[in-house]
C-alpha cells in the first residue's frame, strides 16, 4: 500500500513540474508565470480541482514515444472563483511550447464539455506554440474539436480568453469565438501568420510585437479587449469581469448588496452638459456620475473611443452600458464603434445582463473610407443588435440624437423599454445650421441680408427641434428628466423592468449583416 501511495505521490510531482525546472526558470525569466501559478492566482483558495492529470500524448514519430510529460502541455479543470464554479484549462509552455497535441486537445473539450452541461463560464489561459508540428493533421483535428465547441457554447456559456505568451496560427481562432479576450503587455502576441511569414509574402518588416502585440490589438485591430500591464491584473480582469455576468444564458448576473438612500440624486450630473452644444465633455463623467460607486468596468477602453461600453452596476444589479463619447471625433458613430457596441450588445442580451444607453451622437461618419469600408453594413450590426435584444433597455438622451443615429442608439422605436431625455437633448434629423441651410435656401439666397437670415432659420430651426419636446410629445421620450434625477430614474425603471419577457419569432437564427 505504501508503495501504491509514494508512487502516486511521485507522479503527481511529476506532473507538477511539466517540462522541468529549467523550462520553468526560463519561463520566469521571460516576465511569465507557469500555466499553475496562473491558476492558483484565479482560484479561491484549494478549490482547483485538476482533471487529466496524468495524460500523455500518444504520438510515436519523430522521437516522441520517448517523450512523455505528464499532462501534455495543458492544466485542466474546475474550481471556484469568488465562490462561483468556473472552469479553466491553462497551457504550459514548459512542455513542447505549450503546443497543442491531439491529448491536449481532448483535455480541453472535456472541461469544455462539463462547463456545458453544467452552466459554468469557461476561462481560457493560453501560451501555445500553435500545433504539435510532430503530430500533424491530428492536432489541427484537435484544433477544431475545440473551435466546434467555442461556437457551440457561445450565448450558453461565458467564455473568456487570456493570452499570455504566443498565440499563433489556427490557434487563435478559439479565443477570437470567445466573448471577451485580455492580453499581457509585452509577453503576448497573438497573429494568423508571424513576423517572418510577413515578411515573405509582403515585404513588410514588423516585430511581434507590433504585429500582433496588446498594445495593437487594443488600439488598432480590436482584437482584444484588455489590454494587461501584467500577469496579475490580467487576472484580475478575468475576475472582475465575471463579478458582473451570470453562470449561464438561463441565469442573471449576481446581485450585490445595495441598501436604497432616502436621496439618490447625483447633483453633479446638472454641470456636465457644456453650455455651447459644441463643447466636448466625457461621457464617462456621466456614467460614473450615475452607477454605484467605483463600479463602472470599462471594456475596449482603447479601441473606437468615439464609443463607451462596459459594465457597471445599479443599485448592486449589474448592467451593460453604451454610450457615444462626445470627447472623441464628437461621439460619430463609425465602423469600429458599431462593431465594438454591436458585439458588447449582443453579448449582455445572450447573457441577460440589461442595458443602459447614454446618447449624445451627431451622426454617422461622413466620408469614402468610412462608406467603402462598409458603414452600411457596420451600422446594420449595430442596429440590428439591438433590435433583436430581449433583455431591458433604457436609453437617456444627454444632448445630440440626430437623423439615423438616434434610430440606432436604441430608440423606442426599435424596442427601447424606457427612454428619458434631459432637457438639453436635441432630436432632430441634423444639426440646426446643416438643416436650416438646406430647407430654407432658396429663402436665404434671395434674402437681402443672407448671412443675417441664416441666422434667424437656424435660431428658428433650433427653438422648434433642437430640443426633447417633439419627441416627448409623440412619445417617443418617456420623460423629460433633470440630470440629477437620473440615477433615481433608472434605478426605478430596471427594477420595473426586473421580469420583462419578450420573445423573438422562432427562427433558426437571423442573418445578422457580418
Ligand atoms: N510544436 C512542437 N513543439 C514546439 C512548438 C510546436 N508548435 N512550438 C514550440 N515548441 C517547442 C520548441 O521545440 C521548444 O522545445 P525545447 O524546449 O525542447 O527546445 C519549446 O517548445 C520552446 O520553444 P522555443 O522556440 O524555444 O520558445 P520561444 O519562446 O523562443 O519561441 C515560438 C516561441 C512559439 C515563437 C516558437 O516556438 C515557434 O515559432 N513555434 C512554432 C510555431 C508554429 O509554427 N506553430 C505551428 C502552426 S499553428
Amino acid at each position: 500500500k505504501e508503495k501504491a501511495l509514494a508512487r502516486l505521490a511521485e507522479m503527481n510531482k511529476e506532473a507538477e513540474l511539466g517540462g522541468g525546472e529549467k523550462r520553468i526558470a526560463a519561463q520566469h525569466k521571460k516576465g511569465k508565470l507557469t500555466a499553475r501559478e496562473r491558476i492558483n492566482l484565479l482560484f479561491d483558495k484549494g478549490t482547483f480541482q485538476e482533471i487529466g492529470k496524468f495524460v500523455r500524448h500518444r504520438e510515436t514519430a519523430f522521437g516522441l514515444e520517448d517523450e512523455h510529460y505528464l499532462g501534455d502541455g495543458v492544466v485542466t479543470g474546475y474550481g471556484k472563483i469568488n465562490g462561483r464554479m468556473t472552469y479553466v484549462f491553462s497551457q504550459d509552455f514548459t512542455v513542447f511550447g505549450g503546443s497543442l497535441s491531439e491529448s491536449h486537445a481532448e483535455k480541453i473539450c472535456k472541461i469544455m464539455d462539463l462547463a456545458m452541461k453544467n452552466g459554468a463560464p469557461v476561462i481560457g489561459l493560453n501560451d501555445s506554440g500553435g500545433a504539435r508540428i510532430q503530430e500533424g493533421v491530428k492536432s489541427l483535428g484537435g484544433y477544431a474539436d475545440v473551435f466546434y465547441r467555442n461556437t457551440i457554447a457561445s450565448g450558453v456559456v461565458p467564455q473568456l480568453s487570456a493570452i499570455m505568451g504566443p498565440c499563433a496560427g489556427g490557434a487563435v481562432y478559439s479565443p477570437a469565438i470567445t466573448d471577451f479576450i485580455m492580453m499581457v503587455e509585452d509577453t503576448s502576441y497573438m497573429f494568423v501568420t508571424g513576423p517572418n511569414v510577413v515578411k515573405t509574402v509582403t515585404q513588410e518588416t514588423v516585430s511581434a510585437e507590433e504585429l500582433g502585440g496588446a498594445s495593437t490589438h487594443s488600439t488598432k485591430s480590436g482584437v482584444t479587449h484588455f489590454s494587461c500591464a501584467n500577469e496579475v491584473e490580467c487576472i484580475e480582469n478575468i475576475k472582475k469581469l465575471l463579478s458582473y455576468i451570470p453562470q449561464n444564458c438561463e441565469e442573471d448576473a449576481p446581485i450585490y448588496p445595495y441598501e436604497v438612500q432616502a436621496d439618490e440624486s447625483r447633483v453633479a450630473l446638472d454641470d456636465i452638459i457644456p453650455e455651447n452644444a459644441n463643447q466636448p465633455y466625457d461621457i464617462r463623467d456621466v456614467m460614473n456620475g450615475v452607477l454605484d460607486e467605483d463600479s463602472f468596468f470599462e471594456v475596449h477602453k482603447d479601441y473606437a473611443e468615439n464609443i463607451v461600453v462596459g459594465f457597471g452596476r445599479l443599485a448592486g444589479r449589474s448592467i451593460g452600458i453604451v454610450g457615444n463619447q462626445p470627447a472623441v471625433l464628437a461621439g460619430v458613430l463609425d465602423i469600429n464603434a458599431s462593431n465594438k457596441a454591436a458585439r458588447f450588445v449582443r453579448f449582455c442580451d445572450a447573457f441577460n445582463v440589461p442595458l443602459l444607453v447614454f446618447e449624445d451622437v451627431p451622426g454617422f461618419l461622413p466620408g469614402t473610407d468610412q462608406e467603402w469600408n462598409g458603414i452600411i453594413s457596420n451600422g446594420a450590426k449595430l442596429l440590428y443588435a439591438f433590435c433583436e435584444a430581449t433583455v431591458p433597455r433604457v436609453t437617456v438622451i444627454t444632448r445630440k440624437a440626430y437623423g439615423g443615429a438616434y434610430d440606432v442608439m436604441n430608440s423606442k422605436h426599435i424596442g427601447a423599454d424606457m427612454n428619458f431625455a434631459w432637457p438639453t437633448a436635441e432630436i432632430a434629423v441634423m444639426g440646426a445650421k446643416g438643416a436650416a441651410e438646406i430647407i430654407f435656401r432658396k429663402e436665404i439666397a434671395e434674402a437681402e441680408k443672407p448671412e443675417e437670415k441664416l441666422q434667424e432659420k437656424v435660431d428658428e430651426y433650433t427653438e422648434t427641434f433642437a430640443n426633447p419636446y417633439r419627441a416627448a410629445y409623440r412619445g417617443f421620450i418617456d420623460e423629460v428628466i433633470e440630470p440629477k434625477d437620473t440615477r433615481q430614474k433608472l434605478m426605478m425603471a430596471f427594477e420595473m423592468l426586473e421580469q420583462k419577457v419578450d420573445k423573438l419569432p422562432k427562427k433558426k437564427h437571423g442573418n445578422i449583416p457580418l
